[in-house]
């Protein structure tokens, strides 16, 4: 959700920044900026639409400078054109800004400044903050206590960089809800809202804590609260290699993460399993164990995908470890009034670690005194930072905005934490043996569901002119059928939705016709014949039918039109094998549409708004 870059240093910093804003291009993509101070001056490029039209502009101007701000944005105030994009000026154009969040209070500050008469051009709520900070600047103020007052005024979330001409020495970054990291250089600092823009240059990083802002010079930075309490803060070495952040040679993002799940998955269990306890091993929750386990309830909370891996982690936990488990949308868990109590642990999810949402949600259960517990990707994100206790999925980044890999790493971390507090409650060895094996099995089984890539893709292409789809599916694969509807409606932007199976009678049975194909994951597990007949009530109406279905399955053939085969494990890991068709599926609609399947439209990677 917008994507902040900035340099100050000795180098050229226009390449620097475009190719950080190309990096950071999955966080959003109506818009992009530039801002520079060139001898003296600020100037300050802006374009509509994506990075590359920005790079084409910056191209023909011609500019060059060692000082710089970029932004890529995803519009919250204001629809997407040049005069809102990022960065926003002050009246004389001497200070810049970028922002990523939101100004809750920008109405109030927007009369009050009005009154001072100060003008605005735009419908951001960013240029507000500008014009608040010059205000402080009109004072007398330095720019580092301007920032800090008007900061101290605003309501809402931020991660903002700022540029100004009277101190061309330093940039100045701030963060609250938003991410903000430093990357330490040599005679040259960076600063962005997510590493993957930083680490062509620097694995060396700083990260800011909610409250805190920092002075970066070209060979130093300044750590402080905005309340002027001087910091210090430690300096973090990122692991991320480059190629992890590329496409590589494939056509999109997506299918890169797709393809990579057998190893993504291995990743999220690597070490992990024990095999002779029939049981895992978390260092995250080290010291947590017991805790967890005697734990009267369990609550999980997340957005979007993540709320589907967290539905399935429901199933596990309550028939593995018989603790009864609750799953909420975070965005409604922090607006009701939850009853948690220190006997619950509350499991968060996300990929990226920083979802406005479920960070509030989270910070809501701590306050109540819940055992608060983070399973995110993005490691030293904000979720992450602010659990208790946690699992990294360690499935690589995630660039395709559409959610895959980190979905069924979600599910491997998902399995093994209910693992450790089954076999600590009622699991058997035995049991728990059984499912240490499965899981190490799954990267194989994956692997085999990826060859069916071309058989899919032809399946893919009958069904590039449907307006509506079904996905069904019971049990462990009704959250399965939720998540694929969403990926298809998310970047084929064909109307889909996810269902359990034997809920269809109950109503959207009336949609069905020869246009309304249905997606059935019936995998031969307890409920099949259950799922057999809903097959049945569908073809009654003329209903196409693609099934996800096991190797073996002799009846299903007969029933349906299209059959996608899988191999078989366990039913509380099915949900990690069936889901990649689906993604399969959905990525090649969207490609056969033209659609850009990375960056489809109105959404971003990263939903650091409300
Ligand atoms: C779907 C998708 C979103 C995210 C949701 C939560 O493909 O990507 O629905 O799952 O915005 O994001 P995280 O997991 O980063 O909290």
């Amino acid at each position: 959700m917008c994507g902040i870059v900035g340099y100050i240093g000795t180098k050229n910093c226009i390449p620097i920044l475009i190719e950080g804003l190309k990096r950071l291009e999955y966080r959003g993509y109506d818009s992009a900026g530039i801002g520079v101070i060139k001898n003296g001056l600020c100037r300050v490029i802006k374009q509509k639409g994506k990075v590359v039209e920005l790079e084409n502009e910056v191209e023909k101007q011609n500019t060059s400078s060692t000082f710089g701000i970029a932004h890529t944005r995803w519009a919250t105030h204001g629809v997407p054109n040049q005069i809102n994009a990022h960065p926003h000026t002050d009246t004389e154009e001497k200070l810049f800004l970028v922002h990523n969040g939101i100004i809750e209070n920008y109405t109030v500050l927007k009369k009050r400044l009005e009154l001072d008469s100060y003008e605005f051009y735009s419908e951001t709520d960013t240029e507000i903050l500008v014009k608040l900070i010059e205000s402080f600047l009109n004072k007398g103020n330095v720019l580092c206590k301007a920032v800090q007052y008007a900061l101290n005024e605003v309501k809402g979330t931020y991660g903002i960089a700022v540029g100004y001409t009277d101190e061309p020495d330093k940039l100045i970054v701030a963060k609250k809800g938003s991410p903000l990291v430093i990357g330490i250089g040599d005679g040259e600092n960076f600063i962005a809202s997510d590493v993957n823009a930083l680490i062509a240059h620097t694995s060396r990083v700083v990260y800011l804590e909610d409250g805190e802002m920092a002075e970066v010079y070209r060979d130093r930075f300044e750590a402080k609260t905005i309340e002027d309490e001087e910091i210090q803060k430690e300096i973090q070495e990122v692991t991320l290699a480059l190629d992890e952040i590329s496409k590589g040679d494939y056509d999109h993002f997506m299918l890169k993460e797709i393809m990579e799940q057998p190893l993504s998955v291995k990743n999220s269990f690597r070490g992990r399993l024990l095999f002779e306890e029939g049981s895992s091993k978390l260092g995250g929750l080290q010291g947590y164990e017991e805790r967890i386990a005697r734990s009267k309830r369990i609550l999980i909370c997340a957005c979007g995908t993540s709320w589907h891996a967290a539905l399935v982690g429901e199933y596990m936990i309550e028939q593995f470890a018989g603790i009864p488990t609750e799953v909420e949308y975070a965005s409604e868990f922090r607006y009701r009034n939850p009853i948690v109590t220190p006997d619950d642990t509350c499991i968060f999810i996300s990929q990226s670690g920083e979802t406005a949402d479920t960070l509030a949600a989270m910070k809501e259960a701590k306050r109540r005194g819940a055992l608060v517990l983070g399973i995110c990707n993005v490691v030293g994100s904000s979720i992450a930072r602010e659990s208790e206790a946690g699992v990294y999925i360690h499935a690589g980044p995630e660039i395709g905005v559409a959610s895959t890999k980190a979905f069924t790493s979600q599910l491997v971390v998902l399995a093994l934490i209910t693992i450790l507090i089954a076999r600590r409650r009622q699991l058997s060895l035995i049991d728990g043996q059984e499912i240490i094996r499965e899981l190490d099995l799954i990267p194989a089984k994956i692997e085999q569901i990826l060859e069916l890539n071309d058989e899919i893709k032809a399946i893919a292409n009958e069904f590039t002119g449907a307006k509506n789809f079904l996905y069904l599916g019971r049990g462990y694969n009704f959250p399965v059928a939720l998540e694929g509807a969403l990926k298809l409606k998310e970047i084929s932007y064909i109307h889909a939705e996810g269902y359990p199976a034997a809920e269809m009678k109950h109503g959207p049975i009336a949609l069905i016709d020869d246009n309304m194909p249905s997606v059935f994951i019936t995998p031969q597990d307890s409920v099949y014949d259950k799922v057999v007949s809903n097959i049945e009530e569908i073809k009654a109406r003329s209903g196409k039918i693609i099934a996800i279905a096991n190797m073996d399955d002799e009846k299903i053939g007969s029933l349906v039109e299209y059959t996608i085969r899988i191999p078989e494990t366990i039913r509380m890991l099915m949900p990690i094998l069936t889901s990649i068709p689906l993604q399969l599926l959905a990525y090649h609609i969207a490609v056969k549409k033209g659609l850009n399947v990375d960056q489809p439209r109105n959404l971003a990677k990263s939903v650091t708004v409300e």
